[in-house]
This record gives C-alpha cells, sequence and structure tokens, in this order.
C-alpha cells in the first residue's frame, strides 16, 4: 500500500458552528432519553429512535438501509444527526452533505455523490510486515553538495543505529528514508519502526536512555525500551475510506501514462472503481481487510433530483453501501426534476427503504433550556427578561432565529459597556434582523410593488 494514501481520522462535521454544544444523543444505559443530556434537550421520542439506529448501526444490522429525519425547521433534525455522528464514534467513518452542494458547475453532480458515498466506507486493511523495530540509539546524517547550487548541502544518506534491550542493528538507508527521519526530526531516544520494504518511518514513542530529548509537553508517549530482535515481523492496522483507494488507484495509474507530473482527474472511472471493490472484496474474503460501513448524512434531501435520486437507490442495494441518513422539512413537494408530487419529494421506492423518525416543535421550556445551553456554548451572559424575550421569539418565528440572534444582541450590549445582555439589547438585535418567514414577505411585498 502506498504512501499516497492518507489515513481517516475522525468523523468530520461541518456546519460545526450551530452545534458545538451537541456532543451525544444523551440516554441513559435503558436508552431513554435525560430530558437534558449531551447537550441535547426533549426531542425525547425521536432521540430514542436515533439511540436505538446507533445500535442497528454498530451491530450491522442498518447496511444499506437509511434513515429520514421529518420535522418543521429548527427542531432538531441536523442537530441529531450529528449527535449520531458522535454515539458512532471516531471509528465511523461519517460523511455530512448538504443536498444543495451537489449542484457545482465542476463537476457532475452524480460525480459528488458517488465521491460522498466511497467515503463514508471505511476499510481497515492488516498487514504483516517486516520491520526494523527499536530505539534510536544513535542516528548520523551526511550531506552532499547539492549537483547544481555548491552553496546549498543536501541530506543524502543516513546510519542509524536501532536498539532493544537485547539487539542492535545499523542500518545504511537512503534518501527517501533520511527525507522521513529529517521531516520526522527523529532523534536519538525516540522509539521507531521502518518498514523494511517500503522504508516507512514511523515514531511510536520516546525512551529516557541517555542523551534522548525531554519536552515538557510531548505529543509522544513515554514507553519502555522495546525488547527482542530489531529485526521482525509487525501487524501493521490501517484504515481507509474506499475513496482513498480510489485516488490511490487513479494516482498509480496516471504517473504511469504521464512522465511529467499529472493532475488528478476530477472525476473518478467507474471501471476503476470496480477494480478497487474487487480488491477490496478480495482482502476481506482472505481475511486481511475489514469493511467498516460508514454513515452518509444528507442535509435538505429534497434538494436532490431524480438522477440523483435513482443513483443512491442504486447505490444502497450494492454491497458496499453506506448507511444513509437524510433530514428534510418539506411535506409534499415535487420531486426535483419531474412533475410528480411525492411525500418529501423523495421517490417512493427510496421511502420504502428508510426508517422515518418525526421531530416535532419544541414548547417553551424546551426552547428555554436549548438557549441557555448555546448561551453558555457561546459565552453569552443573558439575563431572566433577555431569556424570556428570546424564548418568545423562539417559540413565535424559529429556534435557529433566536438561536441567531444571541450574538447580535450580545454585540449591542457591548456597545453599551455591558456584559450581560439585556432585554432592550435583545429587542433591538429582533429589530435589525429578520427572520425567514418575514423576509420572505418582505420581499414579496416589493416585488409586487415592482410588477405594478
Ligand atoms: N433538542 C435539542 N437540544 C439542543 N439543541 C438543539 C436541539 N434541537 C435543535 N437544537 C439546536 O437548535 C438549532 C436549530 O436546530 P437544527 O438546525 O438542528 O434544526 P433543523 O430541524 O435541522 O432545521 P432545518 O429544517 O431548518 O434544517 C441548532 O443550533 C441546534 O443545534
Ligand atoms: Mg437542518
Amino acid at each position: 500500500m502506498s504512501e499516497l494514501i492518507r489515513e481517516v481520522k475522525t468523523a468530520v462535521i461541518r456546519r460545526r458552528g450551530f452545534h458545538t454544544h451537541i456532543r451525544g444523543l444523551g440516554l441513559d444505559e435503558n436508552g431513554r432519553a435525560l430530558f437534558v443530556g449531551d447537550g441535547l434537550v426533549g426531542q425525547v421520542k425521536a432521540r430514542e429512535a436515533a439511540g436505538v439506529v446507533v445500535k442497528m448501526i454498530k451491530e450491522g444490522k442498518m447496511a444499506g438501509r437509511g434513515v429520514l429525519f421529518v420535522g418543521p425547521t429548527g427542531s432538531g433534525k441536523t442537530a441529531l444527526a450529528i449527535a449520531i455522528a458522535k454515539e458512532l464514534g471516531e471509528d465511523t467513518p461519517f460523511v455530512d452533505i448538504d443536498a444543495s452542494e451537489l449542484y457545482s458547475a465542476e463537476v457532475k453532480k452524480t460525480e459528488v455523490l458517488a465521491q460522498a458515498l466511497r467515503k463514508a466506507i471505511g476499510v481497515r486493511i492488516r498487514e504483516m510486515r517486516t520491520v526494523y523495530e527499536g530505539y534510536v540509539k544513535d542516528i548520523k546524517i551526511r550531506r552532499v553538495k547539492h549537483p547544481y547550487n555548491p552553496y546549498v548541502f543536501i541530506p543524502r544518506e543516513a546510519s542509524i543505529t536501532l536498539a532493544t534491550t537485547d539487539d542492535q542493528v545499523t542500518l545504511n538507508v537512503g534518501q527517501s528514508v533520511v527525507e522521513q527521519l529529517i521531516e520526522k526530526n527523529v532523534r536519538r531516544g525516540d522509539v521507531i519502526w521502518i518498514d523494511s520494504e517500503t522504508g516507512m518511518v514511523n515514531i511510536i514513542g520516546r525512551t529516557e536512555v541517555e542523551g534522548a530529548r525531554k519536552y515538557d509537553i510531548d505529543v509522544y508517549k513515554k514507553i519502555e525500551i522495546p525488547k527482542g530482535p530489531v529485526k521482525k515481523q509487525k501487524e501493521i492496522v490501517r484504515t481507509f475510506t474506499l475513496y482513498d483507494l480510489d485516488l490511490n488507484f487513479a494516482l498509480r495509474k496516471a504517473s504511469i501514462f504521464s512522465i511529467f507530473g499529472f493532475e488528478i482527474e476530477r472525476e473518478i472511472d467507474p471501471e476503476l472503481r470496480k477494480q478497487v471493490d474487487e480488491m477490496v472484496k478480495k482482502l476481506v474474503e482472505e481475511g486481511r481487510a475489514e469493511l467498516i460501513p460508514g454513515v452518509l448524512f444528507i442535509d435538505d434531501v429534497h434538494m436532490l433530483d431524480i438522477e440523483m435520486f435513482s443513483f443512491l437507490s442504486r447505490a444502497m442495494e450494492s454491497e458496499m453501501a453506506p448507511i444513509i441518513i437524510m433530514a428534510t422539512n418539506r411535506g409534499i413537494t415535487k420531486i426535483r426534476g419531474t412533475d410528480q408530487d411525492s411525500p418529501h419529494g423523495m421517490p417512493l421506492d427510496l421511502l420504502d427503504r428508510v426508517l422515518i423518525i418525526p421531530t416535532y416543535p419544541y414548547n417553551r421550556d424546551e426552547i428555554r433550556e436549548i438557549l441557555k445551553i448555546r448561551a453558555s456554548e457561546e459565552d453569552i451572559q443573558l439575563d431572566e427578561k433577555a431569556l424570556e424575550e428570546l424564548v418568545d421569539i423562539g417559540e413565535k418565528t424559529s429556534l435557529r432565529h433566536a438561536v441567531q440572534l444571541m450574538e447580535p444582541a450580545r454585540i449591542i450590549a457591548k456597545t453599551k459597556g455591558r456584559e450581560k445582555v439585556s432585554v432592550e439589547d435583545v429587542r433591538e438585535a429582533a429589530q435589525l434582523f429578520m427572520d425567514v418567514k418575514h423576509s420572505v414577505e418582505h420581499v414579496k411585498k416589493y416585488e409586487e410593488l415592482f410588477l405594478r
């Protein structure tokens, strides 16, 4: 496996801004929702349903199926999807897109969807590799004059002595390894392993041998001096997404056909994806890899058009499909690209395959709790009346609007020399900024004037 492939680290969560307070679903050990838990408030049934979905995902019972959150705007659909991601943890790939993002001018819309689907599937690959592992007892890097510029010296080769409590090996290594040693800043006392074939260098920790560096804050943990032989077999586990593997295949192909650099193709050939799938399937059959189906979250799913919906349905049927979580605030509406009305603007065959979780508008108590949590998250102090005013606004317009007014209200208070936001500041902010319902009415009124 080449080093060009990136590793999957954590669930990437965009649109964090409004949802930073959410840490999970806030369920107890019996799967019951606490009124307030993990930053979530109320919406008890939907949270418990989401908890069941998380269990199904973890037990592998959701592959190729979907979930659809349905409810009015500001009722926490996006918040719940993010809470699911948090519950699944960092090992499960979670990809988050907004259906409207798929209409990019540069790339075919089904291609963006295909890439998102591929990013949502992880492959954990196990390999036995022959490595040299030990602590760095000595390292000498030899530099030579640059071939064109004699004033510049470049590292060319190194001799590095790796030791364990029982063994010691001195290796002479060439330029590509030297570059990694320099880039990773490998020093005496570091415990590293070097892959005997690819030359890949990995730091795993530090020992406190003589001459080792000491830092007050260190990203590497202190470890014991390794035991046994320096040259040995080591099982290495790495996680990639199918998309990473696609890119890697594409790059390798490209490098065969062009000598002077190459451009990554914007669109990945479906044939190539098939080859990647075949390779992965073979690895899984041989017990050298396992699939980790992740989650693709498609927000505002009614924005997909019929072509993308059919693509999605087909993808869900394939063996390597992620779990699809969708959200919409639309009732009966036209499926984009057709004249056909359908529930949530989605084709019926797709609706047949999803579990639908409804979300309901919040009552005053819930709105108040959510606003309190957001206020503390954004470090905004509200006096009691200001909070009640925001609750009123949340009830009359939308929770989203009330959440969004908090920061302007804080700034207004600040210009008046106050840290605490008062009811006047909230009212002033509410006069300056409109909620969506009123902004639509606003332009409509003027449109009518213009048309006369
Ligand atoms: N139950 C909840 N507990 C805590 N915070 C919540 C809850 N529900 C929603 N929020 C917060 O309220 C705001 C609005 O909710 P969210 O964006 O999830 O609504 P939505 O249903 O996705 O709306 P839309 O249909 O407009 O996309 C966000 O900041 C969200 O984090
Ligand atoms: Mg939303």
